[in-house]
C-alpha cells in the first residue's frame, strides 16, 4: 500500500526543476527528492543511455555497475523495449544484475524525449513486491515531469 502523495510530489519535482538550467544538477536534485520521499528504498538513480550502453548517473545508495548494456539486465530491458519493469521479487528476473545484494524487488522507468530514450530511473527496495501499481503509476508521471523540464541543449543529456 503507497502512503505517498504522488500529485504533492509531482509540484516539488516541478518547484525543484523550474529555472534550473543544468541537467546533471536537475538530475541530481531529482534522485534525491525521490530518494528522500520514497521509503523502503536501498537504491535510486538514473542510468543514462550512451550509444548501446547505460552509464551509471546521480544516484543514492551503495556503488553500482556503471555500465549496463542495453538489453541486459532489468534496465537493460527497460532499455530496449521503452516499457517499465516492475519486478516483484528480483531473484525470479532472468539476467537481473545484482548490484546491492539487498535488493529485492525492482521499479525501472524509461525516460523518453518524445519517441528518443535518454535512460532509465532505477529504483530498488529491500522488501519484495515493494512497488505498487499506484506506485509505478505515480512514479511514471514522477519522470514524464523531469524529462519535460530537464534542461535541454546540450548534445548529451548528463
Ligand atoms: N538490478 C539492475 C542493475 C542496477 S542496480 O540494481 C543499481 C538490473 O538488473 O538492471
Amino acid at each position: 500500500m503507497s502512503n505517498v502523495d504522488y500529485d504533492l510530489l509531482q509540484s516539488q519535482v516541478r518547484a525543484l526543476l523550474s529555472g534550473e538550467t543544468d541537467a546533471l544538477a536537475a538530475t541530481s536534485n531529482f534522485v534525491a527528492l525521490l530518494f528522500t520521499a520514497l521509503d523502503d528504498v536501498n537504491w535510486l538513480g538514473v542510468y543514462v543511455l550512451r550509444a548501446d550502453e547505460l552509464v551509471l548517473g546521480p544516484f543514492q545508495g551503495k556503488p553500482a555497475c556503471a555500465h549496463i548494456p542495453v538489453g541486459k539486465g532489468v534496465c537493460g530491458v527497460v532499455a530496449s523495449t521503452h516499457r517499465t519493469q516492475r519486478v516483484a521479487d528480483v531473484h525470479e528476473f532472468p539476467g537481473h544484475i545484482v548490484c546491492d545484494a539487498d535488493s529485492r524487488s525492482e521499479l525501472v522507468v524509461p525516460l523518453q524525449l518524445g519517441a528518443e530514450l535518454i535512460g532509465v530511473l532505477d529504483i530498488d527496495s529491500p522488501t519484495l513486491a515493494r512497488f505498487t501499481d499506484a506506485d509505478q503509476r505515480g512514479i511514471e508521471r514522477l519522470c514524464a515531469a523531469f524529462c519535460e523540464l530537464l534542461p535541454k541543449g546540450d548534445e548529451r543529456f548528463i
